[in-house]
Order: structure tokens, then C-alpha cells, then sequence
């Protein structure tokens, strides 16, 4: 079974490689490196003891992208990471976010539309929920105008994704609304690799703690929560690379009940920012130099994962803890800067 890995060598995309190659499965990967590096081929190498098939294309690139599936006709499912994903680099360049996230999405899906069958998984995300009116967050939850041309890619890309299902028989596809991914391989050859400054909390709170950044920033400590800071659902990044390997087993084993399906992967339980920096604290022994500022437009105050559809349907569950997942960004974070 070959497996296209779009993104693959990205925080989450790499994860994913390793555990699919875990479990036997054939990876091809494409990536532009806009977002990452090379080097983590070699990270991928150390840790599964094979070299998965790499090629340096610029999804953008229909033709290249037409000219690959003709080359590696083999392929028979997708895992699509490869999109720009900083919030407020879209608010700027909307385009450039248009371009990137829907343009290669319709590419891809355009060549398995050309096959008799073909299983695709998509990276969604929370973000597609807005501030939900209930939690936890179930799937049924209504879809709320986006705060981003970043979110609305993400919307529309399930939108693009469940209309070519209904006319599309051979192809079944999957969208994971991931929640907030963290941390790193426990082997600490992978982990998380932000260019310029980190977008998300843990990045920033590891670079903090070992001197990269003078002082994490708390955006608000008056929203309606126990300790007034937002609440997310960080998910460990391996447990979630294992959520793509069974969510795509499903389509390959014909299991899904329809062609078009969406899971949530979180871990069900919300932390808020000061609990996460309290877990680092915890986990790394170092007390964290952060202040608290104003409230950052556009975030919302609480967002956790009902996980029961994913754990019931898919048979899968998160199983690393919050400070377990710190602890692997903590010490990945010290390799690096090593
Ligand atoms: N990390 C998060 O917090 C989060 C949360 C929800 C959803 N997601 C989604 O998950 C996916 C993966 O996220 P990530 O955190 O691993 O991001 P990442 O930036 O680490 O990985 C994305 C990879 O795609 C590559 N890429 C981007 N545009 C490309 C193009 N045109 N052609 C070829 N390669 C291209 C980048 O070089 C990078 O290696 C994205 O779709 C993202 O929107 C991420």
C-alpha cells in the first residue's frame, strides 16, 4: 500500500510518516520545504530505520502535481498536510492562503477523482467550530463564520471535499478536526520546527523557558474560566499521528459507513494557558518568565473535544497526558538548541 504523505516532513505530517511506516505502509512524501526542512527525512530514518521516497514539489504546481500521480499510479491514499497555517499571516495575504490551502487541495483531489478507488484524509481543525455554544465539542456542533481566511480555508476545504464525495463513488475521505497538537517523538529525532516566532503556546513556552525569548505573553486573565485564561484541548502529536493511520485504515478496509466522514481528535479534557505553563514548570523544573497582557482580538475563551465519536467509531483514544507531552517538547526543544 502506497501512501502519499502531502506535508511530510511538518510537525504533524512527519509524525504520521513514522507511524505509518510503523505499521508497514509504503510513504511517498511530497513537500516544498516552505515550512520545514530536509534534515527531517533523517529524523524520520533514525527512528522507523527506513528512508521514506521524498519529492521537492510546490503543490501549487498543477502539473507537477498531474505528472507525480502518472509517475506513482500506485498510490491508492492521501493524507493532505501541506497548507499555510499561521492565523495572522492570512489576515495579510489572504491569496497567498487561497492559493495554497484550497488550489492544491482541488489539484489533489482532481487526480484521485481520475482513479476507479482512492482514500484521502484532510487536516481540519477546531478552528472550523468557532466559539462553540457547548462543551465538550461535539461533531454535530454548527460550523461558525470564520475568524480567518486561515479557518475559512479550513472550512471550505471540507465543503470542496464532501461535494466531490457525493459525485465521486471511488473516493472516500475522512476530515480530522485536530485540536491543539503539542509536543514531540519520545525519541526526540522529530518534533515541532517554527520558523520566526512560534504561533502556538507550547513552541513559545519551550523557547521561553530555555532563553530564546525573554517572556511568554498571557493574552487576558479576565475570560470566564476558573483562572480567567483561555482553555484548548492539547492533543500529544503522536497520539494524533495515530488517529491518521486509523482513520485511513478504515477507508482502505472499506469500514466507513459513509464516503465523506469527520472525526474530532482532541483528548476531551481542556487545560487552560496557566495550567500549561504549570505543567512545564512541572516537567521541565524551571519556573517560566510570562506576564499577562491584553486579550488578543479573535481568540475564543474555551475549546475541548467530545471525543466519543472518534473513540467509539474510530477505536481510537488519546493516551499521553498533558505533562507527559510537555515533558517531549521540553526535551526536544533542549536537543535542538543543543
Ligand atoms: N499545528 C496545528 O496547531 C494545527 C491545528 C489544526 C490543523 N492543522 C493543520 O494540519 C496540517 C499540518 O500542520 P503542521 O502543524 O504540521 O504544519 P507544518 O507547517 O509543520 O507542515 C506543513 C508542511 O506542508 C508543507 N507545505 C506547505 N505548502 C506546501 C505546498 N504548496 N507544496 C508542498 N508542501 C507544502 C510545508 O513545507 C510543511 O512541511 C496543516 O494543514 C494545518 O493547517 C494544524
Amino acid at each position: 500500500m502506497k501512501i502519499l504523505v502531502t506535508g511530510g516532513l511538518g510537525f504533524i505530517g512527519s509524525h504520521t510518516v513514522v507511524e505509518l511506516q510503523n505499521k508497514g505502509f509504503e510513504v511517498v512524501i511530497i513537500d516544498d520545504c516552505s515550512n520545514s526542512d530536509e534534515q527531517v527525512l533523517k529524523g524520520i530514518t533514525a527512528i522507523t530505520g527506513k528512508k521514506p521516497e521524498f519529492e521537492k514539489i510546490d503543490l501549487k504546481d498543477k502539473d507537477k502535481v498531474e505528472d507525480f500521480f502518472k509517475r506513482h499510479q500506485d498510490v491508492t491514499g492521501v493524507i493532505h498536510f501541506a497548507a499555510s497555517k499561521a492565523v495572522g499571516e492570512s489576515v495579510e495575504k489572504p491569496l497567498l492562503y487561497y492559493e495554497n490551502n484550497i488550489g492544491t487541495l482541488v489539484y489533489i483531489l482532481k487526480e484521485l477523482c481520475k482513479k476507479n478507488k482512492a482514500s484521502f484524509i484532510f487536516s481540519s481543525s477546531c478552528t472550523v467550530y468557532g466559539q462553540a455554544d457547548k462543551m465538550p465539542i461535539t461533531e454535530d456542533a454548527p460550523v461558525k463564520t470564520a475568524e480567518s481566511p486561515y479557518g475559512n480555508t479550513k472550512q471550505m476545504g471540507e465543503e470542496i471535499i464532501a461535494d466531490t464525495c457525493k459525485v465521486t463513488p471511488g473516493l472516500n475521505a475522512i476530515a480530522l478536526r485536530y485540536f491543539n497538537p503539542m509536543g514531540a517523538h519520545p525519541s526526540a529525532e522529530i518534533g515541532e520546527l517554527p520558523k520566526g516566532v512560534p504561533q502556538n503556546l507550547v513552541p513559545f513556552i519551550t523557547q521561553t523557558g530555555i532563553g530564546l525569548r525573554d517572556e511568554l505573553s498571557v493574552f487576558g486573565d479576565d475570560y470566564p474560566t476558573e483562572d480567567g485564561t483561555c482553555i484548548r484541548d492539547y492533543i500529544y502529536v503522536v497520539d494524533l499521528a495515530k488517529a491518521h493511520v486509523v482513520a485511513l485504515e478504515r477507508l482502505l478496509d472499506g469500514k466507513n459507513t459513509e464516503n465523506y466522514e469527520v472525526f474530532n481528535v482532541g483528548t476531551g479534557t481542556g487545560s487552560s494557558v496557566l495550567e500549561a505553563i504549570q505543567s512545564f514548570e512541572r516537567v521541565s523544573g524551571k519556573k517560566l518568565n510570562y506576564k499577562i497582557v491584553d486579550r488578543r482580538p479573535g481568540d475564543i475563551t474555551t475549546a475541548y473535544a467530545d471525543t466519543t465519536k472518534a473513540n467509539e467509531v474510530l477505536g481510537w483514544k488519546s493516551e499521553y497526558t498533558l505533562d507527559e507531552a510537555m515533558k517531549s517538547a521540553w526535551v526536544w526543544e533542549q536537543k535542538i538548541r543543543d
